[in-house]
């Protein structure tokens, strides 16, 4: 690899998971992987092993499918996480154990109740432990932009010579302003004796919105990993958005002297898969992947663009793969074209009963919408997988009735474990009729915390995708449901919200 290379380590399928309420099933988790391997990602940290066994099934599957980038997982620094996730990755063409523990004052006080001797100690320990199961060990020093120092650059050097060859320095709070990050992070690899044995890496989070910043000062002063997340997901603020980095780094590779491996016209798909399956939607002006980014509004932009497409345009919206949208089935497509085209998005059916439900839905949407583009069927999938894997409630059928000068009035029928339960209720509007309807009916007694919904395509004709964020007891789950009428995507998401209250996933936060 050259000097000038940075790596892209993507952890949209771990730190992002982190957001509240982007819980990801294996499914899903397999079809992102399989986007991140295509857009040609360095190292895709596919989750926490020992956070649960369905964490652990992911990271496994991740690892047994994907042979074109590096297969990481997670884990503390203890035993039995690093044990753990060897054994996820035991498959993997190319794996890597990231073991960390906390190294600020702070942290090693409260949280750890740890002597620093203690911490570098179990450092030590834990690297050693993972380089007996694999060759690629990450170590990252957990809140080292907090972190004194001189007490860096000794746990630095000591995991480095136990056999750790990334060291990772994380802004864990997203404390740091990019130019003293850039420089801690130079003097770092100047001062280490034996710095020159491992690649550093930094990893920032969003908190006062200078993750990608901050990011970037460390490559300019020796960092050559990245860690960021799709779309910027992740815990609080999130993450550094991996498309904002690629395409920094891309753009003014004049004074950054850098270059990734990225395909870029990967950016937009894989920005659209996991906005839809993580119910997180993408802000219309959000750099790069926002609706607006590359829609000129004034007419002297317009004009300018028209003339020569730099007056405005720094980068073009081909190269992150917007437009590359095409009308890919119809009506009149068989069964073999529509499972093809979902295995080139990255969707494998495991069942026939599973591929026969979606071209069902696919049959259905086709005799609503003419054309039919890749987001619908993206959609489709997460809609039809949502409803054949949490069975306690589905929708049997909807009718509002909306009229100006009336209040507007829905009546439900939800099937319940098999069984058919019918309510109705008036509403501020057709949505809030149906809500309240179908809530007198499942009893969530949640809290709606976020209702959201956005076209997948453009036209009249297209779906809207619902995002419904729900809150119990402090768990907050986000549903999904897609259908040309928004009252019933409204409503299948509102349903799917009410079945991931009911799954119990105990689940371990690496962090606390
Ligand atoms: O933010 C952080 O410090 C992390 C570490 C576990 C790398 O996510
Ligand atoms: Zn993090």
């Amino acid at each position: 690899m050259s000097d000038n290379r940075v790596i892209i380590f993507d952890t949209t399928l771990r730190d992002g998971e982190q957001s509240p309420g982007a819980s990801m099933t294996r499914d899903e988790k397999l079809r992102i992987a399989k986007i991140l391997e295509k857009m040609r990602v360095d190292v895709i940290e596919a989750g926490f092993a020992i956070a649960s066994v369905g964490d652990f099934e992911s990271v496994k599957a991740i690892a047994d499918t994907i042979k074109g980038s590096t297969v990481c997982s997670l884990s503390r620094a203890l035993d039995g996480d690093i044990d753990r996730a060897g054994e996820a990755l035991k498959n993997a063409n190319s794996g890597r154990i990231h073991t960390f523990i906390a190294t600020s004052p702070i942290h090693m006080k409260y949280k750890l109740q740890m002597e620093p001797d203690q911490v570098v100690a179990q450092a030590v320990h834990a690297v050693k432990r993972a380089r007996n199961l694999i060759d690629d060990v990450e170590f990252s020093l957990e809140d080292a932009s907090r972190s004194e120092f001189d007490f860096m650059c000794r746990i630095i050097e000591a995991c480095i010579d136990a056999g750790a060859r990334t060291i990772n320095i994380p802004d864990t709070v997203g404390y740091a302003v990019p130019d003293e990050f850039g420089r801690t992070v130079g003097r770092l690899i100047e001062r280490i004796p034996n710095a020159d044995k491992a690649v550093f890496s930094v990893h920032c989070h969003n908190d006062l919105g200078l993750a990608v910043a901050n990011s970037l000062a460390a490559v300019s002063n020796g960092a050559r990993q990245i860690e960021c997340t799709v779309n910027g997901l992740g815990e609080r603020a999130g993450n550094a958005s991996l498309e904002e980095v690629v395409m920094a780094i891309r753009t003014r590779k004049d004074i950054l002297g850098l270059e990734t491996g990225i395909d870029s016209t990967q950016i937009v798909p894989s920005s659209r898969l996991v906005a839809g399956v993580t119910g997180f939607p993408v802000q219309p002006n959000k750099a790069i992947v926002g609706a607006n980014a590359f829609a000129h509004e004034s007419g002297i932009h317009q004009d300018g663009v028209l003339k020569h497409r730099e007056t405005y345009e720094i980068m073009t919206a081909q190269d992150v793969g917007w437009n590359t949208n095409k009308m890919v089935l119809g009506k009149h497509s068989g069964r073999n074209a529509f499972r093809t085209r979902l295995e080139e998005l990255g969707t494998i059916f495991e069942t026939d009963t599973e591929l026969n439900m979606a071209f069902a839905r696919f049959k259905d949407l086709a005799d609503k919408k003419h054309e039919i583009f890749d987001e619908d069927l993206q959609a489709l999938v997460s809609d039809t997988k949502t409803s054949a894997y949490n069975e306690c409630y589905g929708l049997s059928s909807l009718k509002v009735t909306s009229q100006t000068g009336e209040t507007p009035f829905a009546e439900v029928v939800v099937v319940v474990e098999g069984q058919e339960q019918r309510a109705a209720s008036t509403g501020s509007g057709p949505v809030d009729a149906a809500y309240k309807a179908i809530e007198s009916i499942v009893k969530t007694e949640a809290s709606l915390e976020l209702y959201s919904v956005n076209a997948i395509t453009s036209g009249t004709d297209s779906q809207g995708e619902v995002t419904v964020r729900l809150e119990k007891g402090g768990r907050i789950v986000n549903g999904l449901g897609a259908d040309t009428d928004i009252v019933i995507a409204s409503a299948k998401a509102y349903l799917h919200a009410a079945n991931l209250l009911l799954s119990s996933i105990e689940k371990a936060h690496p962090q606390v």
